[in-house]
């Protein structure tokens, strides 16, 4: 795992935007996992700059995301469809974007077209990883066992209260969701973790043992070859 540490958030952004940049340049038809939770916002703001500046150009990319909220209508504000209009796909020009859909009637089939429509865009070039504060990529919760493929799964106490601030009724809080599977993500040829803030530090610091902890699904990412690490220095603080 290579590691960048940042000053800041808004450092980190910047390094995040030229991976990307660099990733584009080096292939225009790249296939880019993307995820969504308030680490990637500062990282979709600078690409949407630097495709209004010019910069960049996604027209001939895609983007497939790791996950979204089950059931949700993708009209709802906390959906993860309408987090991605909202902060890039309606400034962005991707070719075609995808998101596993939050109100498919058979969960299974739309998890298995998910994964055999990322196969056929030829698999992900780079992979966009946020960390929950329990460790979990995607919504890869902490478990005894781990899906290979998309799926639907349960979220854990720890990401429904992670995740309550966004729900003004509690009531409207989908508890399971569809994910990618480890299958996916570790299909990617480069994989581009953002670590931000001092309450992901203690997960962070697991990170950095050079183990892998059964009840960490972030720490799988070892075995991966090819992951970049940017972290700011509230989040790597040991
Ligand atoms: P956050 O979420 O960026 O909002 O902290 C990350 C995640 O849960 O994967």
């Amino acid at each position: 795992m290579k590691k960048i540490v940042c000053e800041n958030y808004s450092e980190l952004c910047i390094a995040a935007a030229d991976l990307f940049e660099a990733q584009l340049a080096k292939k225009p038809t790249s296939v880019f996992g993307l995820a969504t939770g308030s680490t990637p916002i500062g990282l979709y703001e600078e690409l949407s700059k630097r495709v209004n500046d010019g910069k960049m150009d996604f027209s001939n990319a895609k983007a497939f995301n790791l996950d979204e909220y089950y059931p949700i209508n993708p009209t709802h504000p906390q959906s993860y469809k309408y987090f991605m209009d909202e902060n890039l796909f309606n400034k962005v020009n991707f070719a075609s974007t995808n998101i596993p859909n939050g109100e498919t009637t058979n969960p299974s089939a739309e998890c298995a077209e998910y994964d055999s429509a990322i196969k056929t865009a030829g698999g992900i070039d780079l992979q966009l990883l946020g960390i929950g504060v329990n460790g979990h990529i995607g919504f890869n919760e902490p478990d005894t066992t781990y899906s290979i493929n998309t799926n639907l799964t349960k979220l854990t106490e720890s990401t429904l209260e992670a995740n309550s601030r966004f729900f003004d009724d509690p009531n409207e809080q989908p508890r399971t969701a569809l994910t990618m599977g480890f299958g996916s993500i570790f299909a990617a040829k480069h994989i581009l973790l953002l670590i931000s803030g001092g309450n992901k530090a203690e997960v962070a610091r697991k990170l950095f043992e050079g183990k892998i902890h059964t009840d960490v699904p972030a720490s799988f990412l070892l075995l991966h070859p090819n992951v970049t690490l940017i972290i700011d220095k509230d989040a790597n603080e040991n």
